[in-house]
């Protein structure tokens, strides 16, 4: 008469080895403006977070905002453009990216895990100055320079500020605004910022959560791993573009430097964080060296 509940037992100790492998390990996971559409699954992402916590593991999220961006400036009617995948930052573009970003998806996602029972902590630009950078020296096809603006590269991570945090129980939540010597702010694309994330604390897993189900390839098959040489002749064949490219490149940068495993996944599948952590079924792309 129990078999039911004893069914769902089972489930649960099934976890056992997995917790047991990531118990006490640092777990980024980039969430994407792209998949953050849909708000009920937004709330469902920040409650996977939140179980993730309570299970003994250190997880931090970094995310993006691209989508909510865009439709910003377009009210504004504010043009961008984007080399190679990273967006040009004027002034005018600038500000409405730290509104966005931090006014509203940061303090969105902090109230998401309170409500959710967690202990969350917003960091910013200068609240918190977690993520220090340096203005991005982008090139041309030519080679040569070109001015892209108050758009940042990480120059470095207070890591140690952050593990306190975590130390005391809260999950801290990062925006992808990092802050010159001078003070000023730049917008850094948040793949990169996630990994400079995992590269300092040292993570097991690096998880960034995306719009589509992983690296595709020409004919939209998804692509289960991925490593430097097959990346490079992708994106040389213009089959890795957009935004693909600099989460490929901040993955195989994490790898490089030292985080164990990264993951592409599906941020729209329900409960992709815990199939990616509890089961032995990858979904989406793994990233190799
Ligand atoms: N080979 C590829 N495989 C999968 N997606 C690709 C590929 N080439 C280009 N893309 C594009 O990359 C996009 C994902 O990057 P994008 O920067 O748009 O989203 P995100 O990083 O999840 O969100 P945000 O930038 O807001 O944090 C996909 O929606 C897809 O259009
Ligand atoms: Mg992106």
């Amino acid at each position: 008469m129990f078999t039911h509940l004893i069914k769902r037992a089972a489930t649960v100790m099934e976890a056992l080895p997995y917790l047991i492998k990531f118990s006490g390990k640092t777990i980024v996971i980039k969430y994407g403006g792209a998949a953050m559409e849909n708000p009920e699954l937004k709330n469902a992402v920040m409650r996977d977070v939140v179980l993730l916590k309570y299970a003994g593991m250190n997880p931090i999220i970094v995310h993006g905002g691209g989508p909510e961006i865009n439709r910003f400036l377009k009210r504004r009617n504010i043009e961008t453009e984007f080399v190679h995948g990273l967006r040009v930052t004027t002034k005018e573009v600038m500000e409405v990216v730290e509104h966005v970003l931090g006014n509203r998806i940061n303090a969105e996602i902090v109230s998401l895990i309170k409500k959710n029972g967690g202990k969350a902590k917003g960091f910013f630009g200068k609240k918190g100055r977690v993520i220090k950078a340096r203005k991005h020296l982008a090139k041309n096809k030519k080679g040569e320079p070109i001015d892209i603006g108050f758009t940042g590269d990480v120059a470095g991570i207070r890591y140690r500020f952050l593990q306190k945090w975590m130390k005391i129980g809260y999950i801290p939540v990062l925006s992808p605004i990092g802050v010159g010597n001078k003070g000023q702010s730049y917008n850094i694309n948040a793949d990169q910022a996630a990994e400079a994330v995992a590269v300092h604390l040292k993570a097991a897993k690096l998880i960034l959560m995306t719009n589509v189900r992983g690296v595709l390839d020409k004919d939209g098959e998804l692509v289960s791993s991925v490593n430097s040489d097959k990346a490079d002749r992708m994106i040389k064949l213009g089959h890795i573009s957009g935004g693909m490219i600099p989460k490929i490149k901040s993955s195989l940068d994490a790898i490089k430097n030292g985080v164990e495993k990264v993951h592409i996944i599906d941020g729209r599948i329900p409960h992709a964080i815990l199939l990616e952590i509890f089961t032995d079924h990858g979904i989406g792309t793994m990233v190799e060296e």
